[in-house]
């Protein structure tokens, strides 16, 4: 099969294999054969993408919520589209139309207090940007985060999450980045005790983490020890912001603003890299004391803003909301059936709206399922740091239908897995009540 498209073409996927090992990345392409998902994504459309071979896939990955209103959703394509007629990526350095736009927008759907917006182009950027911001705010240097926290890769970013990433570049700095276990409120303090920190960055719920949830309490008593022993709270909100919690933002549910926030991913749209952090009047000094504190040619760029206001107008609409509601019972409702098929295997269901974490009882457990998803035409992504749990994300505009086609091909794919892990037991729900067994 002949794969043509502008100033390229391949003979066939497995040219593209070899040339992407050869000149892209060999680790990551090897990664994925072996794992049993060669996949090379070609058309795109909603929530599906195609492989090379022409197989459809359902996408509940999403590129950690990049793609929450689907792939090249028609109104963001459009607004984009129609935009290159008139914007490109701008001038960083001067005030800008759809720059000042944008920001206004963050502001007014913001939790309270956050006034200021910095952009970058992409969610390590704009963590970086955030710890900087802490850094001059407080005069200090320590930033502390969570054990198995994934903030990006960056210069300062990658320091806060862990070692297999930052050790690699000799990133690792433990005195300036300590890190604590999540849902430990006395490690925390700890930590805090010295009033030598400037923030403690949160993810929501930590995702590559696989999406374990903070106990009650536990971050509004992480805020609270910020205040005790002043260091400021930054909100990862990259994978929980933009209505996947059913609300805009995720850590309004816990009712405080934090100090900071930070978002990125789907408020590109799918369609042009951006991010954004949004930063309380108290924390945004280096704004006035010196504007070009950070400089980035691509941050805020432009065409990616218009992609931005116009995801935040469509997330923000009330219908939206509705859907994530619908859509998080009904998914929610299916895989709790499917566990109780499964009760020695599918043992654990972590929710809050569509930001899934199925955990199962195998250290690679998810890689399994991961494998058998694809082969039943479901793209989802085990967690990098917790391969035993499934990231499992549908899209915030998802049809009903697809999402009960999606609960009846994890069903199989889940059973599937577990025969593969424990031998044949029991025959799963899909076999004796009729669900259709995906092609
Ligand atoms: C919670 C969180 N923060 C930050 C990032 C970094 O974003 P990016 O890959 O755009 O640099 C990620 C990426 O997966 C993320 O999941």
């Amino acid at each position: 099969m002949t794969f043509e498209y502008g100033e390229f073409s391949f003979a066939s996927k497995d040219e593209v294999l070899a040339k992407a090992r050869e000149f892209w990345n060999p680790g990551k392409t090897d990664f994925w054969v072996e794992a049993g998902v060669p996949l090379v994504i070609d058309r795109r459309e909603e929530y599906f993408i195609y492989d090379m071979s022409g197989r459809r896939l359902l996408d509940v990955h999403l590129n950690g919520g990049t793609y929450n209103l689907g792939h090249r959703n028609p109104e963001v394509v459009q607004a984009v589209g129609a935009a290159m007629a008139h914007f490109d990526i701008g001038n960083h350095h001067f005030p800008s139309l759809a720059r000042t736009a944008l920001a206004e927008a963050l502001v007014e759907t913001a939790p309270p207090g956050l006034r200021k917006v910095v952009y970058g182009s992409g969610g390590g950027e704009a963590i970086d940007i955030a710890l900087k911001t802490a850094r001059h705010a407080t005069g200090k240097r320590r930033i502390v985060s969570v054990i198995k926290a994934y903030h990006g890769h960056t210069g300062l970013a990658v320091s806060t999450g862990d070692e297999r990433f930052s050790k690699l570049f000799l990133s690792d700095q433990p005195e300036d980045f300590p890190h604590v276990p999540f849902n430990d409120l006395a490690a925390m303090e700890d930590v805090l005790r010295a009033r030598d920190v400037a923030a403690v960055l949160m993810e929501t719920i930590p995702a590559t983490y696989g999406f374990p949830l903070p106990e009650p309490g536990y971050l509004e008593g992480v805020k609270r020890l910020c205040e005790r022993y002043d260091a400021l709270y930054i909100a990862d909100e990259v994978q929980t912001g933009l209505m996947r919690t059913g609300e805009l933002w995720g850590i309004t549910k816990h009712g405080f603003a934090p100090d900071i926030l930070v978002t990125g991913k789907g408020i590109s749209g799918g369609m042009y890299p951006i991010s954004a952090v949004l930063v309380a009047e108290h924390a945004a000094g280096w704004l006035t004391e010196d504007g070009f504190g950070h400089i980035s040619t691509f941050g805020g760029a432009e065409l990616g803003c218009i992609a931005a206001l116009k995801t935040l107008e469509i997330c923000n609409r009330p219908e939206t909301r509705s859907m994530v509601h619908y859509i998080s019972d009904l998914v929610g409702r299916g895989l709790r059936e499917i566990q109780a098929d499964y009760p020695d295997w599918f043992v654990g269901i972590r929710q809050n709206g569509v930001v899934l974490g199925l955990e199962f009882d195998h250290p690679q457990g998810a890689k399994h399922v991961m494998r058998h998803l694809y082969e039943n035409g479901v793209w989802a992504i085990f967690s990098t740091l917790d391969p035993r749990v499934l990231q499992f994300k549908p899209g915030i505009l998802m049809r009903p239908e697809l999402c009960e086609d999606l609960v009846d091909r994890a069903g199989v794919a889940i059973g599937k897995a577990r025969a593969e892990i424990r031998g044949a037991g029991r025959p799963s729900r899909a076999a004796h009540s009729g669900r259709r067994v995906p092609a």
